[in-house]
């Protein structure tokens, strides 16, 4: 997120920072997506190569072969039960929902002010334990400084 915590804007994302892309895909490679859909319908939408479930409200009408669907969280979360990590893609209403759930917390914060429609969560700070934060800062492929903080939830919290 932004520092005024944009997350997207017209339902992409309102930066191109390659090198934050690489740290995302090393984090969660191999682990299994879980994702709004309308950040499924994105332009610039992350998939995971091994699982991407979906939540939607409705049944697609043309559903992708290879990505499963689920009417809800807890839908979702029954797919899901066998697994020992899954990653929460957003976008900002699934993170609303899902956050509480979240045993930690990459999150990367891109130093600017930026405009958008979509907005991540206020977190109680206290809630969380900053373990590491690498500093990215600006060069010519990335516009924006950022840093890749990696939270954990507090024990009891
Ligand atoms: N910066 C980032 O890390 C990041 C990550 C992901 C997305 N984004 C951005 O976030 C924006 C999209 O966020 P968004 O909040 O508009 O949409 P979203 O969270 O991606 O998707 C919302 C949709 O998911 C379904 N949904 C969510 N909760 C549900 C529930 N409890 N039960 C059933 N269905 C549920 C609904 O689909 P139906 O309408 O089909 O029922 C809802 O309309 C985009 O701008 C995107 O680029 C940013």
């Amino acid at each position: 997120m932004s520092e005024n915590r944009v997350i997207g804007i017209q339902n992409r994302l309102p930066w191109h920072l390659p090198d934050e892309w690489a740290h995302f895909r090393s984090v969660t490679e191999g682990r299994p997506f879980v994702m709004g859909r309308k950040s499924f319908e994105a332009p610039d939408a992350l998939h995971s190569s091994y699982r991407n479930i979906i939540i939607s409200s409705k049944k697609p009408d043309n559903p992708q072969s290879g990505i499963e669907y689920a009417l809800n969280i807890p839908t979702a979360l029954a797919l899901l039960s066998g697994e020992e990590e899954v990653f929460i893609l957003g976008g900002a209403t699934v993170f609303q929902e899902m956050l509480p759930l979240a045993h930690r917390l990459y999150l990367t914060i891109v130093h600017a002010q930026l405009e958008g429609d979509a907005f991540f969560p206020a977190i109680h700070e206290a809630d969380w334990e900053l373990i590491s934060s690498e500093y990215h800062g600006v060069d010519e492929a990335h516009a924006y400084a950022f840093s890749m903080n990696l939270y954990v939830r507090r024990s009891g919290k």
